[in-house]
This record gives C-alpha cells, sequence and structure tokens, in this order.
C-alpha cells in the first residue's frame, strides 16, 4: 500500500497545503512546531478515523476555522482509493470513500492501512493494560470489519450491564443479568478468539524483529493474560459462569471485572517482565519489536505492507538500532520525520516550515 498525496485544509496550522509522498523512505525535515507531526496526524485519522494524540476533535481544525479537510490518495493491490475527511466545529465528522459518504465509521476500516509510531508509544510496555488492548484492537479492527462491530456491540452491552449492576440489588436484577451475561459471552468468544490468532502471531514477529535489534542479546516473549481457550462452545461457558460467579463483587463494585475488557499481554525479556522492570532502552526496543512486527503481520494477514508514520522515533535511538530501523524500512512505504536533514537517511525529502511543504 502506498499514499501518493495528501490534501489539507484549515487542519491544525494547515491553511490549504498537499503533499507528495513516493515509493521507500519519505522523509518530513523542519524545525520544531512546524507541522510535522501534523502531517502525519493528519493520516492516520484517515486509517481509523481516530487522532493518535488527541480525543478533541476540534482541535484538529485550525484556529478560527469552522471546517477542515483531510485528503489521502492512495494505492494498494485492489486500485487506487481516495479518503475524504471533514471535520465541523458545530457537527460530527463526515468521511467520503472514492467520493461516495459512509454511513458508519466502521465501514473506513482497513481501506488505508498504516501503522503509527511516535516515542509516546513507550506507554505500550509501560502503562496499563489498556494500551495493549487498544494496541491489538487497532489491529484487528483494520484485518476485519466483524472484529469492530462485534467490539462495539460487547462495549454497548457491556456499558448497558454496568448500569443495571450500578442500579439494582441482586434480587431484582438476575433476570435481566442472565441475559447480558448470555449475549456479552457471545461476543467475547469473538473478540478472545481473534486475540489469540494476533498473539500467536506476534510472539513470533515480535520475537523476531526483537532479536534483530538486539543482535540476539536479549530474548522477548509475549503472553496474553486472559482466557486462553480455542474451543468456542468451551470458552462461552467458562465466560458465562465467570460472569456468574463475579456477579456478587460487580455488585459491589458497580462494574464488570471479567471478560476480554479487562485482557493484557505480557512482556517478558530474559525472564523480567518488562513493564515493571525493564530499562527504559529495553522498553523502548520492545514497543519498535511490536510496531516492526505489526507491519509483518500485516503483510501475512492483507498480503501487502502497511504505511509506516514514524515520528520522532531516531533521535530516541542508539546508533546501532538506528541503523537497523533504516535497514528494514525499506521494505515499504515509511513516512518519517526529522529534525534536521541527516546525511545517513535517503529518500524523498518534504521541507516542512509554518504549514508549507516544498521539496
Ligand atoms: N488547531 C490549530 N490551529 C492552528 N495551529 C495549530 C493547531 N493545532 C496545533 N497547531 C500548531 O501547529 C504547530 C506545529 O505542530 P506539530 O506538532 O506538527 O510540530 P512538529 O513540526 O511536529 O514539531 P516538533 O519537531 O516539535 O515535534 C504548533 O506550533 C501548534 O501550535
Ligand atoms: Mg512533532
Amino acid at each position: 500500500m502506498e499514499i501518493k498525496k495528501v490534501y489539507l485544509q484549515n487542519f491544525r496550522n494547515y491553511e490549504n497545503e498537499s503533499a507528495n509522498f513516493k515509493s521507500g523512505l519519505n522523509i518530513l525535515e523542519g524545525k520544531n512546531a512546524q507541522g510535522k507531526t501534523n502531517l502525519l496526524e493528519a493520516i492516520f485519522l484517515c486509517v481509523i478515523g481516530k487522532s493518535p494524540r488527541t480525543k478533541k476533535e476540534k482541535d484538529l481544525i485550525k484556529m478560527d476555522k469552522n471546517l477542515a479537510r483531510v485528503t489521502v490518495e492512495f494505492t494498494k493491490l485492489s486500485g487506487n482509493k481516495k479518503i475524504e475527511l471533514f471535520l465541523f466545529s458545530n457537527q460530527n465528522k463526515s468521511i467520503k470513500i472514492n467520493g461516495v459518504p459512509i454511513k458508519k465509521i466502521g465501514e473506513l476500516m482497513g481501506e488505508l492501512n498504516a501503522i503509527y509510531f511516535s516515542p509516546n508509544d513507550i506507554k505500550l510496555v509501560k502503562e496499563s493494560p489498556d494500551e495493549r488492548r487498544r494496541f491489538m484492537d487497532i489491529d484487528l479492527c483494520q484485518f476485519n470489519k466483524t472484529y469492530f462491530y462485534t467490539l462495539n456491540k460487547y462495549n454497548k452491552i457491556l456499558e448497558q450491564r454496568n448500569k443495571l449492576l450500578k442500579s439494582g440489588n441482586l434480587a431484582n436484577i438476575k433476570d435481566t443479568i442472565a441475559i447480558w451475561n448470555e449475549q456479552l459471552s457471545e461476543h467475547a468468544c469473538y473478540i478472545i478468539q481473534k486475540r489469540l490468532e494476533l498473539i500467536e502471531q506476534l510472539k513470533v514477529e515480535a520475537m523476531a524483529q526483537h532479536n534483530y535489534l538486539t543482535d540476539n542479546a536479549e530474548k522477548m516473549e509475549i503472553s496474553y493474560t486472559g482466557f486462553k481457550i480455542d474451543n468456542k462452545a468451551e470458552l462461552k461457558a467458562q465466560l458465562i459462569s465467570a460472569y456468574e460467579q463475579s456477579l456478587e463483587k460487580d455488585l459491589n463494585l458497580g462494574f464488570t471485572t471479567v471478560g476480554p475488557h479487562r485482557d493484557d499481554f505480557k512482556i517478558v525479556v530474559n525472564g523480567i517482565d518488562v513493564r515493571s522492570f525493564g530499562s527504559q532502552g529495553q522498553q523502548r526496543t520492545c514497543a519498535l519489536s511490536l510496531k516492526l512486527a505489526e507491519l509483518e503481520i500485516f503483510k501475512q494477514n492483507l498480503n501487502e505492507y502497511p504505511v509506516l508514520l514514524l515520528d520522532d522515533v531516531l533521535s530516541e535511538l542508539d546508533v546501532n538500532r538506528r541503523t537497523k530501523l533504516l535497514s528494514v524500512i525499506n521494505n515499504y512505504q515509511t513516512i518519517i520525520t526529522c529534525t534536521e536533514y541527516e546525511s545517513d537517511i535517503k529518500g524523498n525529502v518534504l521541507k516542512v516550515n509554518n504549514g508549507r511543504i516544498s521539496y
């Protein structure tokens, strides 16, 4: 998959600008606060319909303007495509694919595939399980629209179950809870099975990337910490039983304490849990290995590489890892930001200066 052109209108510090990209390495070069991250953010917005750095969509619209528009033209195995995303100050965003408005955000999933990596992604290794679930979910939603819809349904039912837990006592909610348990476990089975498949791929690919980056000096292992049952009937029975068993506790706390919304995966390097005991460098290398593994998993599942978006990553790596990263990213289209042009990076240079792009 390759991005050919991006148009930005009233997006962040851009007023009316376009950027042309080539195969291989594209370098966004510019001083601080010129619009490099803003451009990567605009592209990723067209991948999953959400910004990687803010939940406040209004912040994406240029100050004092009411409408922003991002257009991404790209090619993939199935042909040329165009995604247009409109942001309004007074209404919800709207999206068109090849000129046709979509009705649900799910229709966007899997159209433009990209992986975004910034120094902030160390959170993936260091912080709470939410980050790792989000990582799995973003991938799975791009592979499979059914996963996106199932996850949404699961979350809606979960919300209703939690409302019920907060409102009632055991005697008067028992029958309704049984219905929610049945529906929750049905959707949970699908989510868990897809995550388990992903983890199996991740175990192999992340370890391989980690071996490459560390010259086999350290061994990275990944394991899913949730339900690990492949058989659907067995998994569903176990889930229903877990929901039933936790009911009293859930009633006391006012939320559902078991299920895939609590799952996680553990990352171990040389036998040590990196989240709690890893050094900053080890955590960073694990996060990068996970992201590079994602690229390979996308290729295996979709037959083509996604686009790699790297924000401020080079400055964080030592010379050896930096050289290694630069040599692997030649295999796919990469858009990388740099504050000054560094001679060991060869590619299509786009100079970013105060919301303007030149070549
Ligand atoms: N809604 C907005 N309207 C106008 N300008 C904005 C808006 N949101 C952000 N900006 C401005 O965009 C500028 C560029 O931001 P960006 O994060 O892309 O910089 P950058 O080139 O990646 O810099 P750095 O090298 O520091 O990461 C900032 O000066 C910021 O104030
Ligand atoms: Mg930046």
